[in-house]
């Protein structure tokens, strides 16, 4: 098992599959794009498979969703969510994706095995999409969206992130669209964690205004907080149900103390949070010859070192070096 000296067990491992990304949401990262990983350092398909079935066989691990970066860059993404799902206790396999390239993917990566899609979304407008992405992406993003929902890759989840001033007065338009789509969707607090190191508490979104965004069209009643587990988002019921929305509040009610996630990245390092400060290199060990067994123990060394929580709140709290599309988001 993957314990920490706070007794919480991850069960949800993260495995990001590429930092690449086709679009450059101004929020993530810069226009003309970040030093990507060298191929080299990347772990393998074969690899990745490896410590992936390490996590499930030994370790505990149930669920396993595929970041990135833009995972859907990943050219041996189909294969290996067939090798995951492959694995005995089979895990819940699940992708996080931008959209783009799923209209061309979907059937084969259910096919394979996925379970199902988060998808991201800031907006309804096409101009706003690009003034967000920098990238003339909209359409494939909806036609991925719809491939999702045909291929069965449900329940298809949303999430979606509000800048102030740019598509923050499209919440309630967003979460119009989401229900009469039956898709679920999630607004997501601005985190720390981007390239340019460029946030701003007081330019943040707060869950608190996007319930007021949101209540100017909607009924919202909280759901049963026993219902909620280890997800990060508070979930409402809309106007009586059965619609829900999400609200995942990393900054402001963070869910740090039902965690429940390991993250190994696409250069084979094991983060034990999003906001951690070291990693732990299971790559080097992976290449020097190591067993089963000595990885496993690496990773749980790993996890035994996660602590409380995020800390933005910490006067003495520094956003991580490495970015959100560098550690999976
Ligand atoms: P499901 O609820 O199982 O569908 O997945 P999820 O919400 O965990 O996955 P998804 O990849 O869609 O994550 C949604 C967002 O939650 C991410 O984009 C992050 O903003 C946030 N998030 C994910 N993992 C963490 C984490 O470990 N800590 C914090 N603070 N936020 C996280
Ligand atoms: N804070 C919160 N969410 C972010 N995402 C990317 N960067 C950040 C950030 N700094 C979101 C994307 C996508 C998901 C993978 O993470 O919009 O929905
Ligand atoms: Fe790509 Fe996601 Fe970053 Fe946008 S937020 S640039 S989709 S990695």
């Amino acid at each position: 098992m993957l314990l920490d000296t706070f007794g919480r067990q991850a069960v949800d491992l993260r495995v990001s599959l590429t930092d690449r990304c086709n679009l450059r949401c101004t929020y993530c990262m810069p226009e003309e794009g970040l030093q990507w990983l060298a191929k080299p350092d990347l772990l393998t398909d074969e690899e990745i498979v490896r410590l992936v079935s390490i996590a499930v066989r030994d370790l505990g691990v149930t669920e396993v969703r595929f970041t990135g970066g833009e995972p859907l860059l990943r050219p041996g993404l189909v294969g290996i969510v067939a090798a995951c799902a492959e694995l005995a206790p089979r895990p819940e396999l699940s992708l996080t994706t931008n959209g783009i390239g799923l209209a061309r993917t979907a059937a084969a990566l259910r096919q394979a095995g996925l379970d199902r899609v988060n998808v991201s979304l800031d907006t309804l407008d096409a101009g706003t999409f690009h003034t967000l992405t920098r990238r003339h992406r909209h359409d494939d993003v909806l036609a991925g969206l719809a491939a999702a929902e045909s291929a069965g890759l449900t329940p298809v989840k949303l999430n979606a992130v509000l800048m102030r001033g740019v598509n923050d007065h499209e919440a309630a338009d967003l979460l119009g669209w989401c229900i009469d789509r039956g898709y679920e969707l999630r607004f997501i607090e601005q985190m720390p964690l981007d390239a340019q190191h460029g946030w701003d508490r007081s330019r943040m979104v707060t869950a608190e205004e996007i319930l007021v965004l949101l209540r100017e069209r909607f009924d919202l009643a909280p759901e049963p907080s026993a219902t909620r587990g280890a997800a990060p988002a508070e979930r409402w019921l809309v106007d009586g149900g059965p619609a829900r929305v999400g609200v995942i509040a990393s900054v402001t009610r963070p869910f740090c103390r039902a965690c429940d996630r390991t993250r190994l990245t696409a250069d084979g390092q094991v983060r034990n949070c999003l906001f951690a400060t070291g990693e732990t290199d299971l790559r080097t060990a992976l290449r020097s010859g190591a067993s089963d067994a000595e990885l496993g123990d690496l990773w749980r060394k790993a996890m035994w070192g996660k602590k409380a929580g995020a800390g933005i709140d910490d006067p003495s709290f520094h956003q991580p070096d490495r970015p959100m599309s560098a550690i999976g988001g």
